[in-house]
């Protein structure tokens, strides 16, 4: 089924929430896209996660969902706690629901996430880490037809969702096809050593129907979350 192409100025956004990096993207996530979240362990995948989230169901009235593996829900509760965001007032209230799976078959996760999207109606999803996926499968091909059918599942329910990937210092590698099949977005949060000291910054190296900066942006962490120096280039 071929979707229609929008212009760009057609297309409703999804505003991260994050300071800064809707500016680079012609004012935010395309609404229903789902974006690819690589970095290093430490890059702050998992902080902007936390805010994209949070700045979703307080800042924009689009409930989450919050599919975890291993860390139970007190954990991320906690984590999140430590940069301002409340998530135990969003279960409370209805707004956000996590899911922490194991491992069983995939075919009940897709299920389980769907049925938790529609029962908060919810608008954004984060797995956190996608790597997840690899637990499921032995079998690439395997892996990636079913990574596929998940973001679709994902798109056609209307969720804007991130699945994050851990990659190893400077090395990229896709999650299992993710990136270049299903993706509509690809960030990358680098934490580089320049000289003696680490410096943070983030690419948007693909979003469809959306022009983007060619640059490099410094971002910063603090115990407010995460932002992008939008007016800053690197290097
Ligand atoms: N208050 C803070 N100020 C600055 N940096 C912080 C603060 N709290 C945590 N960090 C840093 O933020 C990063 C969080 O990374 P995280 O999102 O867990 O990474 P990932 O999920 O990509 O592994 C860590 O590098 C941590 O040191
Ligand atoms: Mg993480």
């Amino acid at each position: 089924m071929a979707e229609k192409e929008m212009t760009r100025s057609e297309v409703k956004r999804c505003r991260s929430g994050i300071e800064g990096l809707d500016e680079i993207i012609d004012g935010g996530i395309p609404e229903g896209n789902l974006v690819v979240l690589s970095g290093d362990p430490g890059s702050g995948k998992t902080v902007f996660c936390w805010q994209f989230i949070y700045s979703g169901a307080t800042q924009f009235n689009q409930n989450g969902v919050y599919i975890s593996l291993e860390e139970p829900e007190k954990t991320i509760v906690e984590g999140a706690r430590e940069f301002g965001f409340d998530f135990q007032k969003l279960i409370n209230s209805g707004k956000l629901k996590i899911i922490t799976i194991e491992l069983y078959d995939f075919e009940r996760l897709k299920n389980m996430i769907e049925d938790t999207v529609k029962s908060i109606d919810a608008k954004r999803v984060i797995i956190d880490p996608g790597v997840i996926f690899r637990l499921f499968f032995d079998r690439e091909l395997d892996a990636r037809k079913r990574i596929v059918s998940l973001g679709k599942m994902l798109k056609s329910i209307g969720c804007t969702s991130i699945i994050t990937n851990e990659i190893s210092l400077g090395k990229a590698s896709s999650l299992f096809g993710l990136e270049e099949y299903v993706a509509d977005g690809v960030i990358l949060l680098y934490h580089t050593k320049i000289k003696d000291r680490f410096v943070r910054s983030i690419a948007v190296l693909k979003m469809r129907n959306t022009k983007i900066s060619e640059q490099l942006k410094p971002i910063k962490i603090s115990g407010s979350g995460i932002k992008v120096l939008s007016k800053g280039e690197i290097f």
